[in-house]
């Protein structure tokens, strides 16, 4: 029924229209979460005669905002999705009747919705009503604006960015505790992006409480080309998940102080932890009672060395984000990562490195896990 269509039948024109709509959906990545980035371009001979992409969860999806701009001019007109068109009654009328009703000859859409409300209904919706449907143009690509989107609709569980800091020789603190600042401004201000991308922040007491953490995005430290991309009133805050079992969070920390919801979990807090065996906060059930609850399907983790090889060992990493400062902090320095109990080779973490730039003097990288057997 969804079968993709080989990207040999798509002309050059196709490929343009869909980039642009990729490109206009890109412009929601601070404001849509928990709902998936999105872009429309409408095409009558060879001329764009209407486009939008989604702003917020709540408001016109991009296909509306792209009839409304078109009008009559979508009558045979082409449609270019980034996301198959929605089929169901949520806050908004479904897509795929409003592409019928404007009576456009052709769709076509970047990837099915993996939404099971969806998964191929809008497409086969549009291919009763007589609309030749297309499938996988620039998939790839459509994929990458909403991981967190995708793999909760996928798996339950949300898609888990996390951040981590050291000098090159992969120290995160001095053997004192000292950790602040490793990295530069521009590197600093790179992390208040991923936050404001992100629709959580997972952390724990010790680290909110070491470092007086806000946790927050702050405009003022977002980077001028990402203020540029919206407007101060549209910030959005990601919900703050601080992992407090032993109850040590106190009303005096910035955290409570600062703008964004929070959600401590904690015996006497939101949410009750769930133990393990070891007596620690179960973190599969964590994470997936807080994206269930509190609609958070994109997590960004900023904590210590002992919440990352926790996190790494519980095999819930999609993404690691390494800051790597040009500066030297000894052996006699805390590591990166808490301990892993690894006694063979065959048995390290072995990344895939998907990028490698400069931030500021920094170097930046960002890795999948490649093989993870320790779950
Ligand atoms: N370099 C960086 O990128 C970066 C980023 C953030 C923070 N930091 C620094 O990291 C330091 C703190 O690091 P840290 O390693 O001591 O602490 P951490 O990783 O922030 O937190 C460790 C604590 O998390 C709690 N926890 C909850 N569930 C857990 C689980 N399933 N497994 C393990 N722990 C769990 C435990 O506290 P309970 O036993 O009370 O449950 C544990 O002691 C701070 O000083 C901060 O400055 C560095």
């Amino acid at each position: 029924m969804t079968q993709h269509t080989p990207e040999r039948a798509f002309s050059d024109l196709d490929f343009a229209m869909m980039s642009r709509a990729i490109k206009l959906a890109r412009r929601g990545i601070y404001t849509t979460a928990p709902n998936p980035n999105v872009g429309c371009v409408i095409v009558r001979d060879e001329e764009i005669v209407g486009e939008g992409y989604h702003h917020r969860a709540g408001e016109p999806h991009a296909e509306v905002h792209a009839m409304r701009m078109a009008g009559e001019k979508a009558v045979g007109a082409t449609a270019y999705v980034t996301l198959e068109p929605c089929s169901h009654y949520g806050r908004t009328p479904p897509c795929a009747e409003g592409l019928i009703k404007a009576k456009v000859a052709r769709v076509v859409c970047a990837m099915v919705d993996p939404n099971p409300k969806v998964a191929g209904r809008g497409i086969q919706m549009l291919r009763d009503a007589g609309i030749e449907v297309q499938i996988g143009l620039l998939e790839q690509d459509a994929l990458a604006l909403n991981p967190g989107f995708i793999k909760y609709m996928r798996t339950g569980m949300p898609f888990v960015q996390l951040k981590m800091a050291a000098s090159l020789d992969g120290q995160s603190a001095l053997s004192n505790g000292q950790s602040q600042w490793i990295t530069s401004p521009a590197a600093r201000q790179d992390v208040q992006r991923y936050r404001a991308m992100s629709g959580g922040i997972l952390s724990t007491s010790k680290t909110v409480i070491d470092d007086n953490a806000s946790l927050n995005v702050r405009w003022d430290d977002l980077p001028t080309s990402v203020q540029a991309q919206y407007l101060r009133e549209e910030l959005r805050q990601p919900v703050r998940v601080i992992l407090d079992r032993q109850n040590h969070l106190t009303d005096a920390l910035k955290l409570f102080h600062t703008d964004g919801e929070r959600v401590i979990v904690s015996p006497d807090g939101d949410c009750i932890p769930l133990l393990d065996s070891a007596d620690q906060i179960d973190l599969s059930t964590t994470l997936k009672r807080i994206s269930d609850e509190h609609h958070i399907n994109h997590l960004w983790v900023e904590a210590g060395a002992t919440l990352a090889s926790a996190m790494i060992k519980a095999n819930l990493v999609d993404e690691l984000i390494v800051y790597l400062a040009p500066k030297l902090m000894g052996s006699d320095g805390r590591g990166l990562i808490g301990a892993l109990g690894l006694s063979a080779m065959a048995d390290v973490i072995d990344l895939n490195i998907t990028d490698v730039r400069m931030v500021g003097v920094d170097i930046r990288i960002t890795a999948t896990i490649k093989r993870n057997e320790l779950r």
